[in-house]
């Protein structure tokens, strides 16, 4: 069968897209994420053949000025600052919550209630409770949700985890996952909402350990069965960022825990925003029974595999370059080797949760996966109180 062309590709999406409805989309928050998830709107239909055109239509913020300049910037066709009149309009069809943690609840449930479809950033929520209201209420309403875990979609932990499913590295005996940031090493940065508990929930665990818990059970399969955990805050107090004042910071600064899994396998993590030099550092390794795989955000594009398969003499670790079109997500970008970034792993997960809506199929992470991550980080917080191994509740 002859290789697709750009214009056949063209031409089969505008056939799709012109026998359906697009998908208008309203993302409330337009800083960090909203930039990134914007940029995944723009760009999915342009590399991915889905079935129904994704408009970036209104942005909703907090001061009319602002949410209108990023709507502009980022490609929206309108802004607005009154989020309940934009969720009575039929037309949107999906919300796009990339605000701070404490407000994913809220608008959340607002949005299930005006009978959209839900993509909401991590963490899920502030409390298992939360999450759990929220998983209920998509099934009630039998809408789409899902939660943007993007680290699953980039090509090479996609590959690692059809590795690890066919069986490649055998029966999953060990996870080492670390996730390390420096920004917060220096004591001169401000407070924000990402130190302020009643915002966020956590620091560094919620933030980055949520990854970790997630990745975990994308990759691996396995479910968290007790964990224990211990957190530190160096900083104790920050400036406010205006005027004089300080702020006291109520959250980690770095959290570890250790897993145990149903089933046996063991598990190790660390999450810290106060690692001087590493500046994104998400590194997970898996060692099974009959090999390992190791993955690090920051060579995003690389798979570390070590298999028994050549002359003991000859064994080692081998780094697979995961930008062959035999490779998930590959084929939709460049040639073989162009290599793609951060960016595109919010593209692949907006196009595969498309794919899902159009076809009425379940989405991975959904909020079932989302309720999943914040039993794990709940009992990782509980743990440090009680100093013992917590069972993370099914
Ligand atoms: N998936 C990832 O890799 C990733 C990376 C960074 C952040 N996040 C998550 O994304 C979310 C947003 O983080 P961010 O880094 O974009 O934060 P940010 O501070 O850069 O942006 C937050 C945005 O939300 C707006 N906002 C705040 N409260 C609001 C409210 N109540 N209603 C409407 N808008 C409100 C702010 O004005 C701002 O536009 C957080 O939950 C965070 O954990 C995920």
């Amino acid at each position: 069968m002859p290789k697709p062309t750009l214009a056949s590709r063209a031409a089969a999406r505008v056939a799709a897209s012109a026998s359906t409805q697009p998908l208008r989309i309203a993302m409330v928050g337009h800083a960090f994420m909203g930039r990134a998830h914007s940029n995944a709107m723009r760009q999915a239909n342009r590399f991915f053949n889905l079935p129904r055109q994704v408009v970036p239509q209104i942005v909703v913020g907090r001061d009319a000025v602002r949410a209108a300049a990023a709507a502009d910037q980022f490609g929206f066709l309108e802004s607005a600052i009154d989020l309940d009149h934009v969720l009575s309009r039929d037309d949107i069809d999906i919300v796009d919550v990339a605000t701070p943690n404490d407000s994913h609840h809220a608008i959340t449930m607002a949005a299930l209630r005006a009978g959209k479809h839900v993509l909401c950033e991590k963490p899920l929520a502030m409390t298992l409770q939360q999450a759990k209201e929220m998983a209920a209420l998509a099934k009630q309403k039998k809408l789409r949700v899902g939660v943007w875990h993007n680290y699953r979609r980039a090509p090479a932990t996609a590959l690692a985890q059809k590795m690890i499913a066919r069986g490649d590295i055998g029966e999953v005996r060990q996870v080492r996952a670390v996730y390390l940031q420096d920004w917060l090493a220096d004591g001169s940065i401000p407070a924000s909402w990402r130190t302020d508990k009643k915002l966020c929930g956590s620091g560094a665990h919620g933030d980055l350990n949520a990854h970790l818990v997630d990745l975990t059970r994308a990759l691996t399969g396995l479910e968290f069965e007790s964990v224990c955990g211990m957190q530190q805050t160096f900083t104790k107090e920050r400036p406010t960022g205006v005027g004089k004042g300080k702020a006291k910071v109520t959250v980690d600064d770095a959290f570890c825990f250790l897993a145990k899994f149903r089933g046996g396998a063991i598990g190790t993590y660390e999450a810290t925003r106060a690692a001087p030099g590493r500046k994104n550092h998400n590194r997970i390794e898996i060692s099974g029974s009959l090999g390992s795989i190791a993955w690090n955000l920051e060579r995003m594009n690389e798979l570390e595999v070590f298999l028994h398969d050549s002359p003991r003499d000859a064994q080692g670790f081998r780094t697979v370059m995961c930008m062959d079109s035999v490779h998930p997500y590959a084929a939709n970008w460049w040639p073989d080797g162009h290599i793609v970034g951060y960016e595109h792993t919010f593209v692949h997960h907006l196009a595969d949760f498309v794919v899902a809506l159009c076809a009425n199929q379940p989405f991975a992470p959904g909020f079932d996966d989302g309720v999943a991550v914040q039993a794990v980080l709940e009992a990782a917080l509980q743990s440090v109180e009680r100093g013992a191994f917590v069972t993370v509740p099914r």
